[in-house]
């Protein structure tokens, strides 16, 4: 078990990490969730310490979950608004009093707590393809404290890590498991591709059987899929991708249907930034959405999994959402908005 070469480290994407720290990770989470169960208290581990939370996108679970974890450690977080501090800001995207270079807030707040989280993708960036990750690793070049990525617009690694732990606590493991994380409808494209690609990297360097499936137009970047595959063959696991929603969700232990935008919507050179475009080719594909029907070809002790938040009706029915209860397939979506809990509280004991 890999704990000391964590400690000081930025928490910016799973490919920074060894499988086996990954390991780590989940192994920390789980005995944690665990001695909280039993009334254990954590509240040493970071006992005095304070995480900032620089939020440019709206939060239900990032924010919360943080904030409790470090409640739970013994720390505290605090809230940043960007549009109520000066927004930081990349050089040669400054405004005279209205923002500050990220550079600058990076280590002013480094003088004063022990980890900055930031959570940054989409409007923000301007649809910029990569922009939000290059603020986050700008803030990491300059800050001396951990900075935590709370999802950029390449990576939620965060979300990704409840995503397998959920797997893990449900399958025992990796191996053999058909984990098939697809495209579905939602009537707003304004859906970054974290998600989706932070949990195949995941499941793919974790060892299990990865389908990715979604119509033609709706491919992620080709750079996370070439290390899903590199990771399947050192794993021993496999990764392919469909573009039949019904094929794709047949005999998988784990269903996660969700909507991302497609390349159009992004700036030059990437995409055409062309949000309209992006729109139609959405609203082409509206029966991607997923039923009891389906659910029932997947295999018959399969879960349902969903980031949050879920656009019911659209992306998935309510019955399957809210089918938490065997016998057969069942909706796994609030454990694994719980697991955000515990592998953040996990990262941040190790790294912090
Ligand atoms: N899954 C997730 O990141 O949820 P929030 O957008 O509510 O933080």
């Amino acid at each position: 078990m890999k704990t000391k070469s964590l400690r000081g480290r930025d928490f910016l994407a799973e490919t920074d990490f060894t499988r086996e720290e990954i390991e780590t990770v989940l192994a920390v989470a789980e005995r944690l969730k665990m001695e909280r169960a039993m009334g254990i208290y954590h509240d040493t581990i970071l006992r005095s310490k304070t995480l900032f939370m620089l939020f440019y996108n709206q939060s239900l679970r990032t924010r919360n979950s943080f904030e409790a974890g470090m409640t739970q450690l013994g720390g505290h977080a605090h809230f940043l608004d960007p549009t109520k501090i000066y927004t930081p800001a990349l050089e040669g995207k400054e405004v005279a009093y209205s923002t500050e270079r990220v550079s600058d807030v990076a280590r002013v707040l480094s003088r004063m707590g022990d980890a900055i989280a930031i959570r940054c993708y989409g409007d923000p960036v301007e649809w910029e393809y990569g922009g939000a990750n290059k603020l986050l690793r700008e803030f990491a070049k300059w800050s001396d404290i951990p900075i935590l990525n709370m999802e950029d617009d390449i990576y939620h690694p965060f979300q990704g890590l409840a995503d397998v732990l959920t797997v893990k606590e449900n399958f025992g493991g990796f191996k053999g498991v058909n984990f098939t994380m697809s495209w579905a409808y939602s009537p707003s494209v304004h859906k970054p591709r974290a998600v989706p690609q932070s949990a195949i990297l995941y499941a793919t360097m974790l060892g299990a059987n990865v389908t990715l499936a979604h119509p033609p137009e709706m491919a992620l970047a080709p750079d996370i899929i070439a290390k899903c595959e590199e990771y399947a063959t050192a794993a021993g696991g496999s990764f392919r991708i469909t573009h039949d929603f019904a094929e794709g969700i047949k005999d998988a232990h784990v269903v996660y249907p969700k909507a991302w935008c497609p390349v159009q919507i992004y700036k030059p050179p990437v995409g055409d930034d062309d949000i309209e475009a992006a729109q139609r080719i959405f609203d082409s594909h509206k029966d991607w959405k997923c039923t009891e029907e389906l659910m029932d070809t997947a295999d018959k002790e399969a879960i349902y999994m969903h980031c949050l938040p879920a656009d019911r009706a659209y992306e998935v029915s309510n019955y399957v959402i809210d089918k938490t209860e065997g016998p057969g397939w069942r909706s796994v979506v609030f454990d694994e908005a719980e697991n955000r809990l515990h592998v953040q509280k996990a990262v941040m004991s190790l790294v912090m």
